[in-house]
């Protein structure tokens, strides 16, 4: 069978409508009976249809891993409790003591402590790079780096980060790449298809889409997503059925939403880009963005978030955050609702003036993450809350 379109993907996964309820049961069960210890064998050798534990398998999480896995194109796929579980589980599984992890400087902040604090105390070394030196990652790189760690489009300042370049650069020197997908989703950016190893997304934002659940997960080869596996039953961090099956119904709209907030993003960035109280809007769907035309090549479209840097720093970002009255005041991206944070708030919190810098975040910066209301209404809100600036 020919490859179908992502959309019919998203909506259907790996197969085709069965007999029996139409949308994935909740199989809300922490065990499973066997009928005799022939069958127990038979699980023990494999047989995908028999089940043991739910923080091993469970029907409805192993659904949402065929379709993850068909959405990003890759062997197979984890699903986990968390993106950050994910992240945890992706990279403990790719590194071990002695072991250096090369990180982009751009990670979302719960991957860049992971990376700079928990790792270093497991006896893995890192080094945090910008962005832009990843570029040079052959010269970079040493014979004890075995993992490199990006994201594309970046939290919260949207670089781009070209991917293929990265992934055979790490490759010639026998490094692994894991993507952070979470920004792009699947429908936009398939880092597999661009030599990426392991692809890791939050389920919370885009693939769940309605900010109701938090979940996490890995795409890759299934040797490498076996690996994940076997270390997730140790460190505990399984999905539940009920959160499986919210982000299963998520999925089925994906390629739809996505769109309308690339939409949405565009239309928003576009009347900003002239507002004299911006001193620069950060979306790479603008000819303006540095990272437009590596975006162009390896994205389908920009993406639903961006980031606005107010003159006048903090204060005066806080006082556009003050003024909004559609778009919610929230941390989080990628749901139906468009979503405001101030990332020297959020996910830089904490973070010195050169850490910031290092990160490339402006006190000022404003992060836009678009749901999928009416672009008018968005423009006109953030209209309104620019005059109060
Ligand atoms: C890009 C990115 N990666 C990972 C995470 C972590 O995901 P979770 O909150 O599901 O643990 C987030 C959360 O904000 C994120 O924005």
């Amino acid at each position: 069978m020919s490859k179908r379109g992502i959309g019919t993907r998203a909506v259907h996964g790996a197969k085709d409508p069965r007999p029996g309820p139409l949308t994935t049961p909740i199989v809300q069960s922490s065990t499973f009976v066997f009928g005799s210890s022939a069958e127990m064998r038979r699980y023990l050798e494999g047989s995908e249809d028999l089940y043991l534990y739910t923080r091993y398998e469970n029907p409805t999480l192993r659904e949402l891993e065929h379709t993850l896995a068909a959405l990003e194109e890759g062997e197979a796929a984890l699903v986990l409790s968390s993106g950050m579980a994910a992240s945890t589980t992706g990279l403990l599984s790719l590194v071990k003591a002695g072991d250096e992890v090369l990180a982009s400087a751009s990670l979302y902040g719960g991957t860049t402590r992971l990376v700079r604090e928990v790792l270093p105390s497991l006896g893995v070394t890192s080094r945090i790079v910008p962005p832009a030196d990843l570029a040079r990652l052959g010269s970079l790189a040493g014979p004890r780096t075995k993992a490199v760690v990006v994201e594309s489009p970046t939290n919260p300042s949207l670089d781009v980060v070209d991917l293929r370049a990265v992934c055979a650069a790490a490759h010639d020197r026998g490094a692994a790449v894991m993507v952070d997908n979470t920004f792009a989703t699947p429908i936009l950016q398939q880092p597999l298809s661009l030599g990426a190893d392991l692809v890791m997304h939050s389920l919370t934002k885009a693939l769940g889409g309605h900010s109701d659940l938090i979940g996490g997960a890995l795409i890759g080869s299934r040797e490498r997503i076996d690996e994940a596996r076997s270390l997730m039953k140790v460190l505990g961090g399984c999905l539940d059925p009920h959160s499986a099956f919210l982000a299963l119904r998520g999925l089925k709209t994906l390629h739809l939403r996505v769109h309308r907030q690339c939409e949405n993003a565009l239309a928003l960035a576009l009347k900003l880009e002239c507002h004299p109280k911006v001193a620069r809007v950060l979306y790479p769907g603008l000819r303006s963005h540095p990272g437009h035309e590596v975006a162009r090549l390896q994205m389908s479209g920009f993406g639903g978030v961006l980031a606005v840097v107010l003159h006048g720093g903090l204060p005066a970002a806080e006082r556009f955050y003050d003024g909004l009255r559609l778009m919610a005041r929230a941390a989080s991206l990628g749901g139906v609702e468009t979503l405001v944070s101030l990332p020297v708030h959020t996910s830089h919190y904490g973070y010195t003036d050169e850490q910031l810098k290092a990160a490339g975040v402006d006190p000022g910066t404003v992060r836009v993450a678009l749901g999928v209301e009416d672009a008018a209404d968005l423009v006109e809100d953030a209209d309104r809350a620019l005059e109060g600036v």
